[in-house]
């Protein structure tokens, strides 16, 4: 049933390319330049005179959530707000008809995200949702959404639902996009083509995996990590953080690298790992200062940098290399070598990958 891995997470990790194509599969044609989301076709209007997105989530879903943002904002120009479930819910939170919620879960079944749905539910906003397994609650519960094509996730560390998410959140944004008139055809026909290449990117990142073992060797009695990473890559450095803490019990934090002068920067030393997603986007020179001020506290660099990078090499005491994507799309394949970095980790720390102490894959209570 693991299909000869080890684990139930390894193999998932494995499945990426697959999983992602089958979330796009029937959705993206690039013969015809043609996107199709049925269960966006039928909300069209509402997403074009959306006043904001609402997006709502648990744990690495909320991380999608997130890339989401920046997909959003940046290709349909609707505000976007990403909110914990639980936090939501407990606020009072300001909605209306003109809002649309997308509630992001991988079980469909985690208790906030429900009743964080069907709070916006009653407030009359539209609920739009993500979610991987069928006729589960969330997506009953949703006025229209898209499923991810991910098949059956059995590891608790979710790991190909979130790079399944993010695929199908960015055809929704390219889709609302495109309606809207703020993403043009030359740039959606790019991102369309981008999009296709992205499995057989994934297959080719996958091909670290000999290589991340080596650097997990080196780490893997290490009290804590920091992820940084900027843009697009902030959520995966928050992702990258919560797999080591999860599975490996590791303390990890994940951090916008702008934001480590302002008080995680007082924790780096010679013993302190830190990870740097730094592959070549917009912010590719403002992470290179990032990596010289940890480099100048003798920080351990791990980075993650598009291939061919000349630069940061020479600044960094491990480098993994990933092929060059579209900066919108880059969590897809950023992310990973964090997964196979945690996986291996926990691994060589006798721990339980797949069913890591007091959690449980969905969680149903509140
Ligand atoms: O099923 P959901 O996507 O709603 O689950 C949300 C979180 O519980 C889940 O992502 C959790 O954080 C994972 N264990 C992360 O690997």
């Amino acid at each position: 049933e693991k299909g000869g891995y080890e684990h139930f997470m390894l193999k998932e990790i494995f499945e990426q390319p697959r999983s992602i194509l089958d979330s796009m599969r029937g959705r993206l044609e690039l013969e015809s330049g043609h996107l199709n989301m049925a269960g966006f076709r039928a909300y069209e209007q509402k997403f074009v005179n959306a006043h904001r997105i609402i997006i709502v989530a648990c744990g690495t879903s909320w991380h999608a959530g997130l890339v989401a943002e920046y997909l959003i904002e940046d290709l349909a120009r609707i505000p976007v707000e990403v909110e914990y479930a639980s936090e939501f819910r407990y606020r009072n939170p300001v909605i209306s008809e003109r809002d649309i919620v997308i509630a992001i879960s991988q079980s469909g079944e985690t208790a906030d995200t429900l009743a964080a749905l069907e709070l916006a539910k009653s407030k009359g906003a539209t609920i739009f949702g993500i979610c991987n397994v069928v006729g589960s609650s969330i997506a009953r519960a949703t006025d229209a959404g898209a499923y991810t094509h991910a098949g059956p996730e059995i590891g608790v560390a979710s790991t190909k639902a979130f790079t399944a998410q993010v695929t199908v959140l960015a055809l929704l944004a390219m889709c609302i996009g495109q309606r809207r008139g703020t993403l043009s055809d030359t740039k959606l026909r790019e991102l369309m083509v981008e999009l296709h290449s992205i499995p057989t990117k994934v297959e080719k990142a996958l091909k670290l995996d000999a290589e991340i073992q080596r650097i997990s060797e080196t780490f893997k009695d290490v009290p804590n990590f920091l992820y940084l990473g900027r843009g697009y890559n902030f959520p995966v450095a928050l992702e990258g953080a919560l797999k080591l803490k999860e599975i490996s019990y590791i303390h990890a934090e994940g951090y916008p690298a702008a934001e480590m002068k302002h008080g995680p920067i007082a924790l780096i030393d010679e013993n302190m790992p830190v990870v740097v997603i730094a592959t070549r986007d917009s912010s590719y020179e403002k992470v290179v200062s990032n990596i010289q001020e940890v480099k100048a506290r003798k920080g351990r660099i791990i980075a993650v940098v598009t291939e061919g990078d000349t630069t940061i090499p020479a600044m960094a005491e491990f480098v993994v290399e990933v092929p060059y994507t579209s900066e919108v799309l880059v969590p897809l394949v950023s992310v990973i070598p964090l997964q196979l970095l945690s996986y291996h980790i926990a691994v060589m720390r006798g721990c339980n990958v797949d069913q890591p102490r007091n959690l449980a894959k969905s969680v149903t209570v509140e």
